[in-house]
Parts: C-alpha cells; structure tokens; sequence
C-alpha cells in the first residue's frame, strides 16, 4: 500500500489517476458528422506510435497505479494488429481491467480473438437503428455491419457490453426508444451522451441540437421505470439506472447539464503520444519524442507525475461560440 501511495498519480485537486484511455490510431472508416468534418486528414504513419511503444507506455502507466485501460480511435479495429496489442496489454501485471470503444463495424470477423486475447469490455456506438438515419450520422457507415458486430460480441461472450448514442435534436430524436428496446432484447446497456464541443464542424450548429439527458430520461420514462443504480449512480461520466425488471442500464453522459469533472479518475493518450491530462483542454505532455530519445521507464514515469500538476479541474464547455477545442474527437476517442 505504501509503495502504491509512492508511485500513484494524484492531482492538485486529490484525484486519484486510476484510468488511462489510449487512442491506438486517429484514422476510423466512419464520419460521424459530431466527431469529424468531411474532409479529414489524418496523422501520416510515422508520427502515429508503434504498437511497441503504446505497450511500453501502458506499463509505465500501470507501474503509476493506473488498473484500467480503455483502447480507443479513432476507430481502434482498423489498426493492423490490434489483437496482438490487447493480448500484450491484457499481460500487464496489476492491470485490473482492458477495454475499447469501437464503432462496431468491424467487430463481426474479429470479436471472438479480441475476447480470446483478453479484451473484457467494449462500447459500441449506435446512433440509429433506420439504416439510412445511421448512414447519415456516420456518413460513410452501414447499419446491417455494425449490428452483425454487435452480436458477434454478444456471442463471444464479453461481460460487459454498452451501446453508446449521440442524439442530436431533429436527427436521431425519434430512435431513442428504439434504442432502448433494441438494449432491452439484448440484454445490454446502452448510454446518451451529450454532444461535445471539440473541433469546428460544419454539418449542424451544436446548440440547436443538444438534447440534454433529463429530457432523454424524461421521454424514456413515459415506457419504462428507471431505478437509480449504486448509491449515488455514479460511474465515470455516465450516470446509469436499471431499466425495472431487466438486465439493461441505461447511462446518461451530461458534459453540459451535469458536471462529472469532480470524480476525473482518467488522463487521455493520443495516437501520437501526447498525454492530454483533460478532454475539454488543449494542454498536453509530448512523450513520443522522449520515447524515442530514449528515456528510460523512470524518466517516463517522472514526466509523467509531473504532468499530473497541470491536470484543470474541470472542462468549459461552452456551446454558443467557436469551440475552444481545435483537436476532433478523433484525436482522443473521447
Ligand atoms: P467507462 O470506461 O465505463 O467510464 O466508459 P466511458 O463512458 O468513459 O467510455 P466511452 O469511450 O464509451 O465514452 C463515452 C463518452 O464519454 C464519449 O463521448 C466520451 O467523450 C465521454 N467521456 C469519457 N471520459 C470523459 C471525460 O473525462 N470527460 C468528458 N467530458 N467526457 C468523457
Ligand atoms: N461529443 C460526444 N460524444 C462524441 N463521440 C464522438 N464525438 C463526440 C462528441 N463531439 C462519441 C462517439 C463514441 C464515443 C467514444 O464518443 O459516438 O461512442
Ligand atoms: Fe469514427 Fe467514432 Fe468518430 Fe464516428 S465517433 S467518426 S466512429 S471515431
């Protein structure tokens, strides 16, 4: 325990740093039209980190104290060798638990070896279950892809598997109690998120389509009864209720309505390896060009503490105005 308490990461506002998120690519087969423009470009090839020096970095950051990881995108399935990675990473002494957010689509051929590899947890985004709602949301993504990876994951067996949706006003507002049924029958759960400002993105304005998550909960409860889970139904960023009567949470993910920044447990990896200590800030820590000097895991590990001081209390997000976050989502995974 004292070893522990030597070595933890802990920030000015004694938050204790337990989840480390890393983005294994910034590259994804989707646009989703709140995450990315038309027009992306992408990270060339060599300032990407190699899957080598992601592992080196994951058990740097478990030797701080870090248990969970969450392998994040752009879209992580279409990095070559990803299994490979989560297999090493699934090694790390002290790791308690290995995640990924993915969008779903190439989950069906690769499922069954993630799961075998040591992955035990996975979102899945899902913004719409009309096939061309869901093509128009993701503008490249076929809906009849991403529910044959849904059920491949089902079938391979994964304790833990959560639908995520963005729901914009006007776009995907009539799907959400589709989404809750298809959840339902699934025997999974399912979170809304609140969109976040990050990037500049010319398909909608942002603050005429936020849905805050108390009108999402106020429609979901004219069908169902929603119990609060655990004692402050608290998790993360999500605040989830049990779905009366079933296996189903539902968790609802408010940047803007409700405010999470007080429990942050997390700092985020870009797929070129800057250490962002917020989502909703632009300061970050380079550990790519220490990396490949050289730096041996101490050094690292001493950047890294370092960097911890700088960790803002909180995001400002801020819906009326250009966003103050010039990076996409993609960047980071969210
Ligand atoms: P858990 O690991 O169970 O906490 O999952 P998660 O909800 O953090 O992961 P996921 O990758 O599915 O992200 C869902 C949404 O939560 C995305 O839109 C993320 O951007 C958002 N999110 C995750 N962490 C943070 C955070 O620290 N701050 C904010 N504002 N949003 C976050
Ligand atoms: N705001 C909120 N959520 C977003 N996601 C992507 N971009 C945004 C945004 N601007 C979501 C995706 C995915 C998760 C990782 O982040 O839908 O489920
Ligand atoms: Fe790709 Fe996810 Fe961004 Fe959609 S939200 S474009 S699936 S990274």
């Amino acid at each position: 325990m004292t070893e522990l308490k030597a070595t933890a990461l802990i920030d000015p506002f004694q938050r204790e740093i337990r989840y480390l998120r890393m983005s294994v690519t910034d590259r994804c087969d989707f646009r989703c039209v709140y995450c990315m423009s038309e027009d992306m470009k992408f990270l060339p090839r060599s300032e990407v980190l190699s899957l080598e020096e992601i592992e080196r970095l994951a058990r740097v950051f478990v030797g701080l104290g870090v248990r969970k990881i969450r392998l994040t995108g752009g879209e992580p399935l279409v990095r070559r060798g990803l299994t490979d990675l989560v297999r090493q990473v699934a090694q790390i002494p002290g790791l308690d638990t290995l995640a990924m957010t993915s969008n779903g689509a190439r989950l069906a051929g690769q499922a069954v070896a993630l799961r075998q590899a040591g992955l035990q947890q996975i979102n899945i985004s899902l913004d719409s279950l009309d096939p061309d709602r869901f093509h128009a949301m993701t503008r490249t993504g076929e809906l009849a892809d991403v529910l044959a990876g849904i059920d491949a994951a089902i079938a391979a067996g994964f304790p833990r598997i959560r639908l995520n949706a963005v729901i914009l006003q006007g776009r995907n507002d009539q799907d959400v109690l589709a989404l809750v049924a298809f959840a339902l029958a699934k025997g999974i759960d399912l979170a809304f998120i609140e969109e976040m400002p990050l990037g500049v993105i010319d398909d909608h304005d942002r603050a005429e389509t936020l849905l805050t998550s108390d009108a999402l909960r106020a429609m979901i409860a004219t069908q169902h009864v929603l119990e609060p889970e655990g004692a402050d139904h608290r998790s993360g960023p999500a605040s989830y209720y049990r779905v009366a009567g079933s296996k189903t949470r539902l968790g609802f993910i408010s940047p803007h309505s409700h405010n999470f920044c007080g429990d942050c447990n997390r700092v985020r990896l870009t797929a070129e390896g800057r250490l962002l200590l917020c989502l909703g800030h632009e300061h970050s820590l380079d550990l790519r060009a220490p990396l490949r000097a050289g730096a041996s895991d101490a050094e690292l590990a001493d950047m890294i503490r370092l960097a911890l001081l700088r960790k803002p209390e909180r995001h400002e997000f801020d819906l009326a105005g250009e966003p103050q976050i010039v990076r996409f989502m993609n960047m980071t995974g969210g």
